[in-house]
């Protein structure tokens, strides 16, 4: 592995919209980031995943580009954007932006022109079948909107067509591209100039949208092998241009670091292992997962699954572990502030590279029933404007009508938890600080000592031992630690060595050294 920073990183990901609001007209923006860089130094971040900031229509959040080389002037000027890198940057934090490649905006200068009657040089930048009246099996497309004959291929919404990476499976040669095809070259060297463009301007690196969804027709998602070609090359370039800078895909898949990303999500899907430990419900809603109270959790089925994702992945890229994202529902209110502790200390002890999501370091809430600001859905709960204080919109925004609803929390807010030595953000401080004192953690060391059922989990990362208790009840770990093991950090009671193993307190976590 040829970068060295990731290895240490501890991620915030900033949703601009609703960080911090400087001027008042609602939305969050770069100088509001900026003033509050410290603060995200304080909780012992030093990288920043930011969501999208180029100029966009906003009909997915900004995740349908219209300018790929200009900010959004929402959130200020080129300058302030420059100003926000700079100062991040002399305080030590690292910033990689959001890379949407898969699709633009319907908006977007080049997909219009694509959009033309006659053929031009764009004609087969975006993905257009030759027949506007019906629409390809497996393919989501848009008709009758343009004057050209046929219809263009979407990758998400209807605002967001596709960009012509190619097609690994060609079915129909008449609209379908070869990803080998000189047209399918062209947008990747066309991304790979985006991407020049904003590491030459300071950026650190990419979270990669849908990193998965370049070719079409190309097979499981833990296959992928045109999509993962290409991510190669685009590695390479990075590795002899820019050995700095890191790539972090979407994409949920072991496969991700086979095709050159440094780290990977793993994300709320696919009843992957992090849906093991905190995200899985039944039908009805209830938990089911090991973090539920209820004890319906496997704690064995996660750690199977978690050991092979590890074992495919350790020696060529990390794990990207969060605590929620701008697309998944919060983990509060589902978990209370006592459980949150539990949950990101295990998280941010296994192999990962952690990801804090604005707020969750406070424990804000997942708002139901949100009605849906720009194509949000039900994604806008996660998005509501970070909580800073009790003052008017929660110390956002001082307008009128901020963008979204803000919750005003007389304990959920920065001022009043900072107050207090025990709330959750001193608590997030405190594990990071703990965190980084052992190189442990960011080593590859690991090994599952006991997990059955619903007994604790107990795990070792080199000679520390960790054990969780998830549940309301006492248990026993039938695990041996030394009897003077020392616990050097713990959420609840701690845990200790007992006759028959470690006796663990409910609802606690422990490390022994
Ligand atoms: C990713 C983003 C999501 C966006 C989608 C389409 O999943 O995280 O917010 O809507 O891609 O770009
Ligand atoms: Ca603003």
């Amino acid at each position: 592995m040829t970068n060295t920073w990731l290895k240490s990183a501890v991620f915030y990901e900033i949703y601009p919209n609703s960080f911090m609001d400087s001027n008042g007209d609602g939305y969050g923006d770069f100088k509001g980031m900026t003033s509050k860089l410290d603060y995200i130094k304080s909780l012992g971040c030093n990288a920043i995943w930011l969501n999208p900031h180029y100029d966009s229509p906003f009909k997915d959040g900004g995740y349908d580009v219209r300018d790929y080389f200009k900010v959004s002037s929402r959130f200020g000027t080129e300058a302030d954007f420059d100003e926000f890198l700079a100062t991040a940057h002399a305080k030590g934090i690292k910033v990689i932006l959001d890379l949407v490649p898969g699709h633009t905006s319907e908006e977007n200068a080049d997909f219009l022109r694509s959009a033309e009657s006659t053929p031009n040089e764009m004609y087969d930048r975006f993905i257009w079948t030759d027949d506007p009246w019906s629409c390809p099996q497996g393919f989501k497309n848009n008709s009758g909107r343009f004057d050209r004959h046929g219809s263009s291929i979407v990758n998400f919404f209807c605002t967001q067509p596709a960009l012509n990476y190619g097609f690994n499976r060609v079915d129909e040669p008449s609209w379908q591209h070869s990803y080998k095809s000189e047209a399918a070259f062209k947008t990747r060297e066309w991304l790979k100039s985006v991407m020049r463009f904003w590491l030459d301007r300071g950026a650190d690196g990419f979270r990669v949208d849908m990193a998965d969804s370049l070719v079409k027709n190309d097979g499981e998602q833990s296959e992928k092998p045109a999509t993962s070609e290409i991510w190669r090359d685009i590695r390479a370039m990075l590795d002899s241009e820019y050995p700095d800078a890191v790539l972090v895909s979407e994409w949920a898949n072991p496969q991700a670091i086979r095709a050159g990303f440094h780290a990977d999500f793993m994300l709320n899907h696919h009843a992957n292992p992090y849906s093991k430990l905190a995200r899985m419900q039944d039908e009805k809603g209830e938990g089911i997962s090991y973090f539920d109270a209820n004890g319906k959790g496997d704690a064995q089925a996660f750690v199977k699954s978690f050991t092979d994702w590890f074992e495919q992945t350790k020696n060529d890229g990390y794990i990207a572990h969060i605590t929620c994202n701008h697309d998944t529902p919060r983990l509060a209110p589902r978990y209370s502030q006592e459980q949150l502790r539990l949950i990101y200390a295990t998280l941010f002890t296994l192999p990962c590279v952690p990801f804090i999501y604005y707020g969750d370091e406070i424990g804000m809430k997942y708002v139901k029933d949100m009605p849906s600001v720009e194509c949000g859905f039900n994604r806008t709960g996660s998005r509501t404007p970070m909580q800073w204080s009790m003052e008017k919109n929660a110390g956002f925004s001082t307008s009128d009508k901020p963008f979204l609803p803000v919750v005003n929390d007389k304990q959920i807010n920065v001022q009043a938890q900072e107050k207090d030595k025990k709330s959750l953000l001193n608590f997030m401080r405190a594990l990071l600080a703990f965190r980084k004192t052992r190189k442990e953690f960011i080593s590859t060391d690991l090994e599952f000592v006991h997990a059955k059922g619903e007994e604790p989990l107990v795990y070792k990362r080199g000679g520390l031992t960790v054990v969780v208790n998830p549940l309301n009840v006492k248990q026993v770990a039938p695990v041996k630690v030394a009897p003077k093991a020392k616990a050097i950090f713990a959420v609840g009671k701690e845990a200790k060595p007992s006759k028959e193993g470690i006796s663990v307190p409910p609802l606690s976590f422990t490390v022994f050294e």
